[in-house]
Formats: structure tokens, sequence, C-alpha cells
């Protein structure tokens, strides 16, 4: 186990009705104005959005409001936000929804306490020194940017998909009810799953040594998110199906499987750049790069493919060489995407293969001339792991 520090200070706030809470815990951060930010309609028709207004209401504390964030959040908003920040002396930003409008949030927060543009975080051209503070209230388990320091970012011209990642945008509190997660269409609560189940991967496929602890607390975490994802498709509003992907989503993202180890982060350096060109669910990007990418990693290390083949899925050993095993675990993580009804090859989610040299020019401009740490992967490597994608 590699020296550490895992610092997630994060208050988490769990179960039914907490989202009351939210006055009170704005409140013991002594916000006076509010900023709440959300997407493009749920919390509306939920009629969470009135509660939330209710209970900051209640709690003596100024609001204004900013919604509008769409799926792959874009710049153009966080501009919007941070003018309103600025010109309205917003002192918190609130999130009410997923991990797109937590990071659109994060971004705004980060750019109301900056004199220059925000994306100089993001093109690297300048180091955040200060943020507003942040609240969330989770609407879908995925992104784990709840509990993240990191928030991706679209610059609408060019489509340039950018990660960063920050202390500041740890957020002060997060509300998770799982009931809140009773809402959505099956195709997100699926892209939830194979998305938090991305973030073990990238820290479970490392080259580091002596992660066996932290390896086994991975699996069994995978093991329950398979379970509670597959009861999920029969019964969307089965609480404690919903509430163990919402707390493993957090923690699935929160630091806490990367400690002692080097990550990976190959897979999502992958999914990016589709999100970007087509504007595609990022759990369902990750769906059709996981895969090929196993595949094509397989031989890094055998062992640690054949012991994941046999501690999350089951898959029975006798009479088999260590390979076979380890395809067998591939095969039946594909078969539980789609069993989740999520895509595992590029026609899935419209890719087109004379795009890949497209999409390799775009991952070479945001990662450099290789990427991904279990496998240092050059853009030769890239092309045909998204060339598998595509088989
Ligand atoms: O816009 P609204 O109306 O809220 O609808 C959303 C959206 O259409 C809907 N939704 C959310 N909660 C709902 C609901 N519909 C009904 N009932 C509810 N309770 O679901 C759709 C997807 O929402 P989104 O916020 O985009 O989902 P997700 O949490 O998957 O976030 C994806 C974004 O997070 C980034 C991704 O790249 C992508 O941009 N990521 C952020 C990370 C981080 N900050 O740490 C790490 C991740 O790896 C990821 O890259
Ligand atoms: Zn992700």
């Amino acid at each position: 186990m590699n020296n550490f520090i895992f610092h997630s200070p994060t208050k988490f706030v769990f179960g039914k009705d907490t989202e009351k809470e939210v006055g009170q815990l704005l409140k013991s951060q002594k916000a006076k104005k509010v900023l709440i930010h959300y997407g493009t309609g749920s919390i509306k028709r939920s009629g969470l959005f009135d509660r939330v207004v209710k209970s900051i209401e209640e709690a003596g504390i100024e609001h204004v409001e900013l919604g509008g964030v769409v799926p792959n959040p874009r710049d153009t908003l966080v501009y919007e936000g941070i003018e309103l920040c600025k010109k309205e002396n917003v002192d918190f930003v609130l999130a009410v929804g997923g991990g797109s409008t937590i990071d659109s949030a994060k971004a705004i927060a980060a750019g109301a306490k900056y004199e220059g543009d925000f994306w100089d975080f993001y093109a690297r051209k300048a180091q955040m020194e200060d943020a507003l503070k942040i609240g969330v209230i989770l609407t879908i388990p995925a992104a784990g940017s709840e509990g993240s320091q990191s928030a991706v970012i679209t610059k609408t011209d060019g489509m340039l998909k950018r990660g960063l990642n920050s202390p500041f945008y740890r957020p002060q509190f997060s509300i998770i009810n799982p009931e809140l997660t009773y809402t959505l269409p099956t195709y997100q609560t699926s892209a939830g799953v194979v998305d938090m189940m991305g973030h073990i991967f990238e820290r479970y496929l490392t080259k580091s040594e002596n992660t066996l602890f932290i390896d086994r607390l991975a699996e069994g975490t995978l093991v329950s998110i398979i379970e509670a994802g597959k009861k999920l498709m029969d019964e969307p509003t089965n609480y404690d199906a919903r509430a163990i992907i919402c707390w493993a989503g957090t923690i699935a993202h929160n630091g806490f499987f990367g400690v002692g180890r080097v990550e990976d982060w190959a897979s999502h350096g992958l999914e990016h750049e589709l999100s970007a060109l087509y504007d595609v669910t990022h759990g369902a990007g990750l769906s059709v790069i996981y895969p090929a990418y196993m595949k094509y990693t397989l031989e890094e290390d055998i062992e640690k493919y054949k012991r994941f083949a046999i501690k999350v899925f089951g898959v029975d050993s006798t009479n088999k060489t260590d390979m076979q095993i380890a395809l067998e675990g591939i095969s039946e993580l594909e078969s539980f995407y789609e069993e989740m009804g999520m895509p595992t090859r590029f026609e899935g989610i419209g890719a087109k293969e004379e795009d890949i040299d497209k999409l390799v020019n775009k991952l070479q401009e945001n990662a450099g001339k290789t990427f991904g740490n279990f496998k240092k992967l050059t853009m030769e490597d890239a092309k045909k792991i998204y060339e598998l994608a595509c088989a």
C-alpha cells in the first residue's frame, strides 16, 4: 500500500425526507444568499424544487435560481451563473440534481471568486485559489460528484470536454434521499450503475502492489451494485436497492477506493471524447468502452482479471485456463450491461468507426501523447481500443 492522504470533508446527510434539512444545513454554513442551480425540469415536475425553497425560506436565507443545466454541462451556462452570483452577491451555490448540475455549480462557485475566465482553470492556465461554498441535493446516483473533488465541463466552442480536480470542489454537505431517485428513467438508472462501477474499475485496475484490502472492499461493493441494479430493473421503487446504489455511487468516487495506489482513468479519458463528439450519456459511453479496454489490457495482469471474474461474477474456474476465466469475467460484465439495457458497441450510441481518427486527435489534445496508468496507452493503443469497441 502506497502512502496516502484521504480527506473527504463533505457532510453526507442520507435518508428519507432529508432534503427538508437543507435550510438548517445552509444556516450552519452561515449562508446568506444562495444560488439554487438545477437541470431541465425534473426537480420542478417532482415537487422537489418547492420543498427546497420552502426549507430555505423557513431558515431565513435569501435565494436566486438558475436552471437549464443539460447533461454534459456547458460553459455557456457557467458564465451566466458566475455573472448572476457576482451581481447578486451570492455566497453559497446549492446544486439540486445530478452530476451535470453539480459540476456546473462547482464551476460557477470557482468562477464567482475569480476575476479572469473560469476556463483558465480547465485550460491549466491558472490555479484555483478560492471558490464559493457548495452544497448538493442529489437526484441521480451516478457521477459521484456529490463527494468528489472533480467537475467536468464542456466548452461549447469546439465541444471540448475537460475535467478538473480541486479541493475547493468538495461540497460542504450532500443530501442523499434515495426516494428522490424513484422518478429516474430506467436508462439513467442503468447509466448511473455503469458509471459508479467504472469509478471503482479505474482504481481497481492498478499496477500498485499490496492492494488486496481495498480490492476486496471494491469487489464486495461491485457485487452489491450489480445485485441492486438488477433489482431496480423490476422494482424501481425498491427503497433498499435505491439506497445501496446511492451510497455505493458516492463512495465509488469520493477517493476511498483509490487510497494507497496509482489510479488509472484511461477508460474515462476514452469515453469523454465520445460524449464530447456525440453528446451521449456518460454511462452509456462507458459501457461501450470498458469491455474493449479490458480485453485490450487483459495481458497486463491476467491474475487480476481472473480474480475479478471469480469474485465479482462468480465465474466457475474448474478446468479452465486463467485466460479463459479472465475472458469469461469480461463477457459477464458485457452481459450485465446488456441486461441493464446499456449499449456495448459503437453503433449502440450512434458512434461511427470512420470518426476514430477524429476521436484520437481530440484525445491527444486533451491528454497528451500517453495516458492511463494501468497500461500506459499511446494514441495507437487508443485507436485499437476504439476499434475493438466497434467489433
Ligand atoms: O435535467 P434534469 O431535468 O435534472 O434531468 C436529468 C438529466 O436529463 C435526469 N434526472 C436527474 N435526476 C432525475 C432525473 N430525471 C428524473 N428524476 C430524477 N430524480 O437525468 C439526466 C442525467 O442527469 P446528469 O446530471 O447528466 O447525470 P449524471 O449524474 O450521470 O452526470 C453526468 C455528468 O457527470 C460527469 C459526466 O461526464 C457527465 O457530464 N462526471 C462527473 C464526475 C465528477 N464530477 O466527479 C465524474 C464522472 O466520471 C463523470 O465524468
Ligand atoms: Zn464517470
